[in-house]
């Protein structure tokens, strides 16, 4: 029997269904999409819509589906849950997206998938670290879309600020997708070359770049009440590594090992090498001493909401 790379989205709004696009015309790696969601409607109408792309793309097998369709799937895209409202922060919506989670993972589990989970239902870091608790996955076949965006944002802020296009800047966001992200600014590289070429790297500088990343998803939720295709786009970059075994580094919520002097229960931002496997490796970069403690900060905020969780 020949093997076919099959996909199942769970969750099938803004996000999802922008994935779904997305995915559908960045690989060709691709032989099967399912889409998952309590409103049967839209996975109709979205799974029929979806397959007019397929033949200007590449040949693929849209369907609606259920949880039992994970049997064989080599990923599970988790994008359900309750977003942000305007003014609310990620981790304000860690109780009502726990349950949701769990009423996901259990039955994706119990389908007999075997394959990797990728989330990015928020907040992010955390419910991938739930992901993993609740399905018992070795850890490494867990990956939430992380700091990926962030980073893409600053991306986004440095070739702007430096006057090049976006692909010539290579930084990264880490630590927690949320309010406690910073950047490490002393690897930061415009067209290969050090970022404090580019800028006067004054603390001033350096906090207004960071704000600017931190505070575009709330920019973009007040302005049109929520934000998808950036993180869909970061969705489906994770999957084409996974299809395509590509060894692609890219900072995502990653498995922590003792990196960074933090403890290894937790999921965070990091750059990491994506293959067929999940999370190939971390990649633990150079950072300051002040970045450390960052990174700390980051990690003990995320572990005090863990703690108040049941799981
Ligand atoms: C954002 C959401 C996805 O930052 O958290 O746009």
């Amino acid at each position: 029997m020949v093997r076919k790379n099959k996909v199942l989205l769970v969750g099938d709004g803004a996000v999802g269904s922008s994935f779904a696009f997305s995915l559908l015309q960045n690989t060709d790696f691709l032989d099967e999409l399912v889409i998952v969601d309590i409103k049967q409607d839209k996975i109709q109408g979205d799974a029929l819509d979806l397959e007019d792309v397929t033949s200007m793309s590449s040949p693929v097998d849209v369907h609606a589906g259920t949880y039992d369709d994970a049997s064989d799937a080599d990923i599970a895209v988790i994008t359900a849950g309750i977003p942000r409202k305007p003014g609310e922060s990620r981790l304000d919506l860690v109780a009502k997206n726990e349950k949701i989670l769990k009423s996901i993972v259990t039955p994706i589990v119990e389908s007999g998938f075997n394959g990797i989970f990728v989330v990015s239902s928020n907040p992010v870091d955390i419910l991938t670290t739930l992901t993993q608790r609740l399905s018992g996955f070795p850890r490494e076949k867990v990956i939430g879309t992380g700091t990926s965006l962030d980073s893409a944002r600053l991306h986004v802020v440095l070739a702007k600020a430096c006057h090049v296009p976006v692909n010539q800047v290579n930084a990264y966001v880490l630590g927690e997708h949320g309010d406690t992200s910073f950047v490490n600014f002393d690897e930061a590289l415009i067209d290969g070359k050090p970022l404090s070429d580019c800028l006067d790297l004054t603390d001033d500088v350096k906090a207004d770049i960071e704000t600017q990343v931190r505070k575009k998803g709330g920019k973009i939720i007040g302005l049109k009440g929520a934000t998808f295709y950036g993180v869909a786009r970061s969705l489906s970059q994770i999957c084409k590594a996974i299809l395509e075994n590509q060894d692609t580094v890219m900072p995502v919520s990653a498995p922590i090992n003792n990196h960074y002097g933090l403890s290894d229960e937790l999921y965070i931002g990091t750059p990491a090498i994506i293959n067929g496997s999940g999370i190939a490796g971390v990649i633990e970069t150079a950072l300051s001493h002040e970045e450390v403690a960052k990174m700390q900060h980051s990690a003990t905020k995320m572990q005090e909401v863990l703690d108040n969780l049941a799981v």
